[in-house]
């Protein structure tokens, strides 16, 4: 959410402030004697989506789920390694369920996810509590794994999968407000970023199935939902030829294939079409692989928000080569060029990495020059954390000192709370189409929902209500959310 940059900093993990608030609901009405399951969610909306698919292979298996951690009998963290500290967290919250175990010692103690797949067996020497450790791509396994455990067994499932997209299963949508869902079409990655452990925990790149992501989203829409995301950790490269697996290039494909062939503009085309009223989202793209196309195709309906998330990590061409990112300064300027000649009004924004292994001073004031060139709308600001066994921390010194790292986030940062001040400023008088997503955290008689641009619109209810879309004329800002009034 583009008001919480600061905090996703100080955290170091994008979503964790939901799942502070507590990240589960109950899915239907408890049912005597069903087994409760508790999940909580740290890391990217991809865990978020994955949390659903468990939620759902258990409530096959008659799991309710619950949001009371006391009331359940399988409690699941659903974990992320991206950063040292998004670890320490989930470590934490670990301890912190000790208590609830002591108080109910038949509570089954699950970690789910990324970290389960970077430590695997070594979780149960290290956590003494936890009984089962299971990766992203096991998931199916779950109802085989409780069983072991109500046996009496640790059980561990971390092996990776070259076909695994879950395509088939309909995702128990958890924390759910039924106005916007997250529907997965790619997992894994095949980029190795140096600095990232994401191909280590989530596997090769595959693509999903379009008939099932189709009919996910038609789904949603019959069941009153108005936005879904499509994610993946590259979401421009989506590619399906004709089956599940890795991830080929178009020129390499066969002419039978080519003639199955589905990329990443032609899936979003087929998703904006199901209905102007299904607004459609997605995340992440990747500067090296978003294509005119593409664009052409955003630009082309109303219903894809104009906003798109376009990390750069960092502005110096020689850092980003050393990160292997695969595009230079240059590059990324040209499409952000390109975004804005097709679509002006849409937003952007970035990650960007602080401190990377070697980065000088000139260099880092590259990365500050290049936020000058785009001023994103916002950005997720993080230090350089060194992650075990990625390439960076096998051959790259992570040597750029605490305090340096420190003062350049600090800028970065700084820089980032003036560029989203003056976006917002921008807006101030123009009227846009909010949909609403809920009523404001500071006053029921406000709702807050969010533009095309994904930037956050509170104003005051009178008789609108969350799922509609309303015009909204905004008369005034902060950095972090727009302030306005329902016009007729
Ligand atoms: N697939 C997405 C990013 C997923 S991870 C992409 O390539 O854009 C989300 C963000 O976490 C990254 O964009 C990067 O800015 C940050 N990140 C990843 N590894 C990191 C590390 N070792 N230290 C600090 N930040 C990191
Ligand atoms: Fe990590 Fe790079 Fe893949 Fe993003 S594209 S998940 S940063 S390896
Ligand atoms: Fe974290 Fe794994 Fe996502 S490492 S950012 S939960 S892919």
């Amino acid at each position: 959410m583009p008001s919480e940059y600061s905090s996703y900093m100080e955290t170091g993990n994008k979503v964790i402030d939901e799942t502070a608030q507590g990240s589960t609901t109950i899915i239907e009405p408890t049912v005597q004697g069903k087994r409760k399951l508790y999940i909580e969610s740290y890391g990217c909306q991809m865990n978020f989506s994955d949390s659903e698919i468990v939620a759902s292979i258990l409530s096959k298996e008659g799991f309710n789920t619950t949001n009371s951690l006391q009331e359940a009998d399988v409690v699941f963290v659903n974990t992320c390694s991206i950063r040292e500290k998004a670890e320490q967290t989930v470590r934490q919250r670990l301890r912190s369920f000790q208590k609830a175990k002591k108080e109910k010692p038949e509570m089954i103690i699950g970690v789910l996810g990324c970290m389960a797949e970077r430590l695997k067996s070594k979780f149960l020497e290290e956590e003494k509590l936890v009984d089962i450790v299971v990766g992203p791509d096991a998931y199916r396994d779950l109802p085989n794994l409780v069983q072991q455990v109500d046996e009496g067994k640790k059980a561990v499932n971390v092996i990776l999968s070259k076909e695994e997209t879950y395509a088939d299963i309909s995702p128990v949508r958890l924390l759910s407000n039924g106005v916007s869902a997250f529907i997965s079409i790619t997992r894994g990655c095949d980029n190795m970023c140096t600095f990232c452990v994401v191909p280590f925990t989530r596997g090769r790149e595959r693509s999903r199935n379009p008939v099932t992501i189709i009919n996910e989203a038609k789904e949603l829409f019959s069941k009153g939902y108005k936005e879904v995301t499509l994610l993946g950790q590259n979401v421009d490269s989506y590619l399906w030829y004709g089956k599940e697996g890795l991830k080929k290039n178009y020129t390499n494909l066969s002419d039978e294939e080519k003639a199955k062939s589905m990329n990443f503009a032609q899936l979003m085309e087929q998703v904006a079409l199901i209905s102007p009223q299904l607004r459609v989202r997605f995340s992440t793209s990747h500067p090296k692989d978003i294509t005119d196309e593409f664009l052409h195709v955003m630009a082309k309906y109303d219903n894809i928000c104009k906003y798109i998330h376009l990390p750069f990590q960092s502005g110096n061409t020689r850092i980003l080569e050393v990160m292997n990112r695969g595009y230079t300064r240059e590059w990324y300027m040209n499409r952000i060029d390109k975004i804005k000649e097709i679509m002006p009004d849409c937003s952007i924004s970035a990650d960007i990495i602080a401190g990377f292994c070697s980065e000088t001073e000139e260099e880092h004031q590259d990365t500050l020059s290049l936020m000058e060139y785009v001023k994103y709308d916002f950005a997720y600001m993080f230090k350089y954390s060194e992650r075990p066994n990625t390439q960076a921390q096998k051959r790259l010194k992570d040597d750029v000192n605490e305090e340096d790292k420190s003062r350049r986030l600090a800028e970065i940062v700084a820089l980032q709370r003036k560029h989203s001040l003056e976006a917002n400023q921008k807006y101030v008088g123009r009227t846009f189409e909010v949909l609403v997503e809920k009523v404001s955290k500071k006053s029921d008689n406000e709702l807050a929902g969010r533009t095309s641009q994904n930037t956050v619109v509170v104003f005051p209810k009178e008789n609108h209500k969350v799922g509609d879309y309303v015009q909204v004329k905004v008369n005034a800002c902060t950095g972090g959310t727009l302030l306005g009034k329902a016009i007729s």
